[in-house]
């Protein structure tokens, strides 16, 4: 089910314009199950294509660099005023590139080079930019992390707060790219509020629940909020940083002038629309469906012999460990691209595999949720990942099941 791209493109590069087609047959035909992807509304995709591509706007509405501005501070000032009203915030920069640099502008605006950070570990679902090693974050600053509990796999508040105590950070991160439980933006707070902490929290991944009230909000208790616009927020790739007002002023000297020049316009006004597309009834029932999926698709692949870790998810994400089967989350991740099932490998905490290589695969239902899939569907998924895994090295069998995806797709027109 190809989209129509425009004629021009088709004749002034045919070679991109095969690949771009080949893309649209590709996310089509494939079930999508990567947790951080989404598919962005074709009055979004309008937005990014539009002619704002061309313009420079350094500064913000009202002072900038450059004349010609009409149209770039009026979008700018929707695309912020829809943010904060969407979120409840003080506060939007909608210009950070995307969600490491809305990190990176944090730390820029409030911390001095070397300051101590905590933040929750990669190899326990936080993301690099939370201070791990071979990030700026970790590189320059004095980071320590949290994790998750042995047992339980869930994060253990007082275990967070014993670690803040001992580090004294200036700035506590929390937020994650592979936890499936709902995040205690509280206990946070209170933590950050006894060690004399800002809090920052990272709502990339579930931005989308918490504008539909699928998951508690931090805005009311966090410094600063940050996120990507284009997860299950189903905006365009992006990032925005919400804040008190108190932050106001940092958070925009550091996004421009300090890291960024001149904003990407298009984004903005496509995140604008996303914005608006995600205060409606509509955008509430979807998130609280993406919620709904994940959890079905759970249960069932439980049913499947397989591990969940923390025993489930209040997310839009999944966490499978594949070692009741004795099979690695990387052979897993391709052997189901074989069967037109596309998730991630990744890692599991405690765990015993190499990164690379790792003992679990993520699955995310942001993206199937958007395309009309239902509980039913989700079993039915389920099934799909379920044979595939039982003949992961029969590239027939696995040829087989991904003319079933297809076909099973095929109900389920794009965006
Ligand atoms: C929690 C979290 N923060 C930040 C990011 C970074 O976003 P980007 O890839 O847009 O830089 C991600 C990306 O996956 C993420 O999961």
């Amino acid at each position: 089910m190809p989209d129509q791209l425009g004629t021009a493109l088709r004749q002034t590069d045919p070679e991109i314009f095969e690949h771009l087609e080949s893309e649209d047959r590709r996310q089509g035909r494939t079930i999508r199950l990567i947790a951080s992807e989404n598919y962005a509304s074709r009055a979004v995709r309008q937005a990014t294509a539009s002619r704002l591509t061309n313009k420079y706007s350094e500064g913000y509405p009202g002072r900038r660099y450059y004349q010609g501005q009409q149209e770039t501070d009026a979008v700018e000032n929707i695309a912020r005023d829809r943010a904060c009203a969407l979120f409840g915030a003080d506060h939007a920069n909608v210009q950070p590139y995307s969600g490491s640099p809305a990190n990176l502008a944090v730390y820029y605006a409030l911390l001095e080079l070397g300051d101590s950070v905590l933040g929750m570990g990669l190899p326990f679902g936080g993301h690099l930019t939370h201070g791990w090693k071979v990030s700026f974050s970790g590189r320059f600053y004095d980071a320590h992390h949290y994790g998750v509990s042995r047992d339980a796999e869930v994060i253990d508040y007082d275990e967070v707060r014993r670690i803040a105590k001992e580090v004294e950070p200036k700035m506590i991160i929390c937020g994650a790219s592979a936890y499936p439980r709902t995040i205690d933006f509280d206990a946070f707070a209170d933590i950050a509020e006894e060690v004399g902490a800002y809090l920052v929290a990272d709502i990339a991944h579930i931005a989308g629940l918490v504008a539909g009230g699928a998951h508690p909000s931090p805005v009311e208790r966090a410094d600063v909020v940050t996120t990507t616009t284009h997860k299950t927020l189903r905006g365009p790739r992006g990032g925005m940083i919400l804040c008190k007002e108190e932050h106001a002023r940092a958070i925009d000297r550091a996004v421009f002038p300090a890291l960024q020049g001149g904003p990407h316009m298009n984004a903005i006004a496509a995140a604008a629309v996303a914005f608006g597309e995600a205060d409606t009834d509509e955008f509430k029932a979807y998130a609280q469906q993406v919620v709904t999926n994940a959890r079905i698709l759970g249960q069932a692949m439980e049913e499947a012999g397989l591990r969940l870790v923390s025993g489930g998810t209040d997310n839009h994400l999944l966490l499978v460990d594949l070692t009741p089967r004795d099979i690695g989350g990387r052979d897993a991740a391709i052997a189901l691209e074989k069967a037109g099932i596309i998730v991630n490998a990744n890692s599991i905490p405690f765990d015993q595999r190499k990164p690379f290589d790792p003992s679990g695969i993520r699955l995310g239902t942001a993206a199937v949720t958007t395309r009309g899939m239902d509980g039913e569907d989700m079993k039915q998924i389920a099934q799909f990942i379920g044979q595939t895994l039982d003949h992961l090295d029969d590239d027939d069998q696995l040829g087989r099941i991904a003319s079933d995806v297809e076909e099973f797709c095929s109900a389920f027109p794009l965006p």
